[in-house]
């Protein structure tokens, strides 16, 4: 089973990048298990200070980091930025031995999103992310919001999402994890 561990970078309850990972357990193949992590508002704020006795939540964010096989993100844009409880997030990951190598995927729900996108490209590639390209997907939740069963469903949204979700399991499979 390859186990891929989905994050939002919104914190918004409504949220479209949330509701995009979401459709991807409706969609994803056999063989392919989908867990969230949920907890990036709850996260202290990064001090470099605390990198060697980290609080307890990092602990915990670095062992479920450390535990899958590959990362979904799906993150909106702010002030043509990344989300500053996002990129907190990834700040604590910076030195973690359980990120370096990581592969990734980069799910978008919004096309206009494209500095947030640059820049998460730039961090996660200074960070020693492995950015699998052909799992790395845009799609257009902005003038459209949908049910993640309602982007299951969509005839464009939902074999879009499938062919990224094979395509992201047949690269882990094909690495050995
Ligand atoms: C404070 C703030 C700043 C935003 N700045 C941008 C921006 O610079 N570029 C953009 O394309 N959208 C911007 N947006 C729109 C969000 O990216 C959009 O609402 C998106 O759907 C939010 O993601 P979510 O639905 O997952 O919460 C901004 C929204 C907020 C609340």
């Amino acid at each position: 089973m390859v186990h891929l561990l989905a994050v939002s970078g919104s914190l918004r309850q409504a949220s479209s990048n949330s509701t995009l990972l979401r459709a991807t357990e409706l969609l994803r193949p056999k063989g392919l298990l989908v867990t969230h992590y949920e907890g990036i508002g709850e996260l202290p704020h990064f001090n470099p200070d605390l990198i060697e006795h980290p609080p307890e939540q990092i602990l915990e964010l670095r062992s479920i980091i450390a535990q899958a096989d590959g990362l979904l993100i799906s993150c909106p844009e702010y002030a043509r930025g990344i989300p500053g409880s996002f990129k907190n997030m990834l700040d604590w990951l910076v030195s973690s031995e359980a990120f370096p190598g990581k592969p990734v995927a980069l799910f978008n729900a919004s096309p206009r999103a494209s500095h947030a996108q640059a820049a998460l490209r730039l961090v996660l590639d200074t960070m020693s992310a492995r950015l699998i390209e052909q799992a790395s997907i845009t799609v257009n939740l902005l003038s459209t919001p949908l049910s993640a069963q309602g982007i299951a469903d969509d005839p464009v949204m939902g074999p879009q999402i499938s062919t990224a979700l094979e395509a992201f399991q047949r690269h882990l499979e094909n690495q050995g994890l």
